[in-house]
């Protein structure tokens, strides 16, 4: 559009309506893309024809704007380092109340064509957008950025961004908000299987500065990838004026990852999911609500109470500890009893992380009659019974490896452990057929199980494929997530009816992509209750309560009650020595199923409200949410005090329920069975008609609100 009079026919503007906001391109005289609107407005933006400059909708190197990094950069298979796009066509179709939409370009000089993809879901707001690319040049040519989505903010001099880094294992989520400057920010993760121990994938913008949970500008962005990723932030101040043009970049990671494409195949990026909400509190609304219909597995079952054994066993247990412990769990009302790591391994056991990883079969020192017996035990309690596996990884120390040392992710050099252990390459068919067939072994070898902890504990580090030849050997970054993903959706396919965990060392796979063949993912082997507020906060920004597990534990030694009201803010379970426990935390537990009865299906499906932030402000000393049925008869309130006051509490002012109507309001704070604090409408609750309970450093109270039928 810059400096031409001349007006495109409006079926040139490509109007993306996102559901109450979204975006236009338009095509100038020369059929160059530019974005002309994007925001609450964005789709209805007008083509202004005077104005001398939009933004390229997509840049690409050598395009229009040269001095800004791209989001596409291409070498052409004759050497050509630029390329310039010009609209094709724009393939529009209906999906019931959403739409499919293609912008089709192609070079101007070469035979490659992009794709820039868009799928609708309006009744949350969420845009999923990817790009692809094909070609027909003499020979391959090579991606070396391949952004999925390239937009560009007009934003205040406070634009700020909050980012969810961690410093690695056990230190997920961690909350850091800063304002941009200008020049390039980028937040990358790198690791290939387990990046989000680095950083998980999901960015907020707040464009015009710090919002809040109601008001503000808020652009919510996730990468829906199982591999490494990057945000990239392009701030150009304006000359004379006080804003600055964003340009956000988010995709793949393409570090080390350039993907060299043979004509005739074509090139998809990871798909990236955002919205533009006015709030905070409706950017998790909506990337909830597309959670649920576009990504989780079952999202409307409520999912069990777990009790794990890895934390008070580790590897050292035998079949008379398991079923000890699985008659504690029953004792404590849970649904489920999950063995973790270490049941497997016959010539080279499992008793450490050193061995046995890749050899699927029970220990029999430990297990003499193999998992039958614990699925049994397990059923005779009326639990159900789930396991852990790994079927990505081999422990050098294994038959698998021994009779496949030439199976694993490694280049040219020798390969190096971590955690003792090596990665199978997915890129070898071979591999990925023995992967499905961990899963079907296991589950076929231990009838009745139908829960299974999917773990992958150590990243990517020495890149490299022997099923790809020299010259492509960068593709595998992208390759390996797309073969793993092949595995896990051949797993689902294969048992529908298996609930599945996502782990990775923890919470190092946390992304909308690989959840789709997952119920819950392990939040982060992290559960000092503590931090595990400020992580499960974080989280929850971007998926619903039901897919974060949240297992009580000793870890940080907290008293026994503060840990379970966190756990029960999310998916709830145990992964405490049961046997260890005296009569009196052997009640706190029974109490705290007895609240997880009540409400866990608000927690995993009714609208969270988020009401006093661990992470914002200067008193982060004290946290609270809640949950509220669909149709506001119900909530549940978790207030947490995490340390010593800084200041004295402020009201807790509860939001989202029905403002007319009258609540019964009961709270515990765990330690005992909890009293009835009256009654009060919706409308006083929002006026903090519940004054702040917790008072002491590691308390907790349970609010339990439910409306009063109105009389007739
Ligand atoms: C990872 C998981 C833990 C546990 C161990 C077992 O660290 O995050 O929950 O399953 O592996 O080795």
């Amino acid at each position: 559009m810059a400096n031409t009079d001349d007006a495109p026919p409006d079926q040139e503007a490509v109007r993306i309506d996102a559901g109450g906001w979204g975006w236009t391109w338009a095509a100038d005289t020369e059929g160059r893309l530019h974005q002309v609107g994007l925001g609450p407005d964005g789709a209805d933006a007008s083509v202004d024809v005077e104005a001398i400059w939009y933004p390229d909708s997509h840049p690409t190197w050598g395009g229009p704007d040269p001095y800004r990094p791209p989001g596409l950069r291409i070498t052409h298979a004759d050497g050509t380092t630029t390329t310039r796009l010009r609209l094709d066509r724009v393939d529009r179709q209906p999906l019931g109340d959403d739409e499919s939409v293609s912008v089709c370009t192609v070079d101007e000089s070469f035979d490659l064509r992009v794709r820039f993809c868009v799928t609708t879901h309006r009744a949350s707001g969420v845009l999923e957008q990817w790009i692809e690319v094909d070609h027909d040049e003499g020979g391959p040519v090579v991606l070396w950025d391949y952004d999925s989505i390239a937009p560009t903010f007009l934003v205040g001099t406070d634009a700020t961004i909050t980012q969810f880094g961690g410093a690695g294992w056990a230190d997920e989520w961690a909350w850091t908000t800063e304002r941009l400057t200008p020049g390039t920010k980028v937040l990358d993760s790198l690791g290939g299987i387990q990046p989000h121990l680095q950083r998980a994938p999901m960015l907020l913008l707040e464009p015009n500065g710090p919002t809040d949970e109601h008001a503000g500008d808020v652009v919510g962005c996730s990468i829906a990838w199982g591999g490494n990723t990057r945000f990239a932030l392009d701030l150009r101040p304006r000359a004379n004026d006080d804003r600055g043009d964003l340009r956000l970049r988010a995709g793949a990671n393409p570090l080390g990852a350039q993907y060299v494409l043979d004509p005739g195949t074509t090139f998809v990026s990871p798909t990236v999911a955002w919205t533009w909400s006015t709030g905070r509190g409706q950017l998790s609304d909506r990337f909830h609500r597309w959670t649920r219909s576009r990504v989780l597995r079952d999202p409307d079952r409520t999912r069990p109470i777990v009790v794990n054994n890895w934390e008070s066993t580790f590897f050292d247990f035998d079949e008379q500890r398991i079923v000890g412990l699985i008659d504690r769990a029953a004792d404590v009302g849970a649904d489920l009893f999950l063995l973790d790591d270490g049941w497997f391994g016959t010539t080279s056991p499992r008793d450490d992380d050193t061995a046995g990883l890749g050899d699927w079969e029970p220990d029999r020192r430990k297990l003499p009659r193999g998992l039958p017996a614990l699925v049994e035990a397990a059923g005779e309690r009326h639990l159900r019974f789930g396991i852990w596996v790994e079927p990505e990884m081999v422990n050098p120390d294994s038959d698998l490896f021994r009779a496949h040392p030439d199976w694993v992710i490694r280049d040219r050099r020798a390969p190096r452990e971590h955690r003792n252990q090596l990665a199978l390459d997915p890129l070898i068919d071979e591999v990925r057929d023995f992967e499905v067939g961990v899963v079907d072994r296991v589950l076929g070898g231990a009838p009745g199980t139908s829960y299974v902890k999917w773990d992958a504990n150590r990243p990517v580090t020495d890149p490299g494929s022997s099923a790809l030849p020299a010259d492509r050997q960068s593709n595998a970054w992208v390759d390996w997530v797309r073969a793993t993903w092949e595995v896990m959706h051949r797993v689902a396919e294969g048992h529908p009816d298996v609930e599945v965990m996502l782990c990775a060392s923890g919470g190092g796979r946390t992304d909308h992509g690989t959840l789709r063949w997952f119920h819950e993912f392990w939040t982060s082997d992290n559960t000092d209750p503590v931090t595990r507020v400020r992580m499960q906060w974080a989280c929850g920004h971007w998926f619903p309560a039901s897919a974060m597990a949240a297992h009580v534990t000793s870890w940080g030694a907290r008293p026994l009650p503060f840990a379970c009201a966190v756990a029960l803010s999310a998916r709830f379970g145990f992964d405490l020595d049961l046997d260890a426990l005296d009569d009196d935390a052997l009640t706190v537990c029974r109490r705290a199923v007895a609240v997880a009865r009540r409400t866990q299906d608000l927690v995993q499906h009714g609208r969270l409200v988020r009401l006093v932030s661990p992470v914002d402000g200067t008193d982060r000393s004290r946290a609270a949410l809640g949950f509220v049925a669909p149709d506001r008869s119900r909530a549940v309130v978790f207030c947490y005090q995490l340390d010593d006051p800084l200041s004295p509490p402020a009201e807790l002012r509860i939001t989202g329920l029905d403002p007319d109507g009258t609540y019964t309001i009961d709270a515990t704070d765990l330690s005992d069975d909890g009293r009835s604090l009256g009654a009060a409408s919706g409308a006083a609750l929002a006026d903090g008609a519940v004054a702040w309970m917790a008072d002491e450093a590691t308390t907790a109270r349970v609010i339990e609100l439910t409306r009063v039928a109105a009389p007739d």
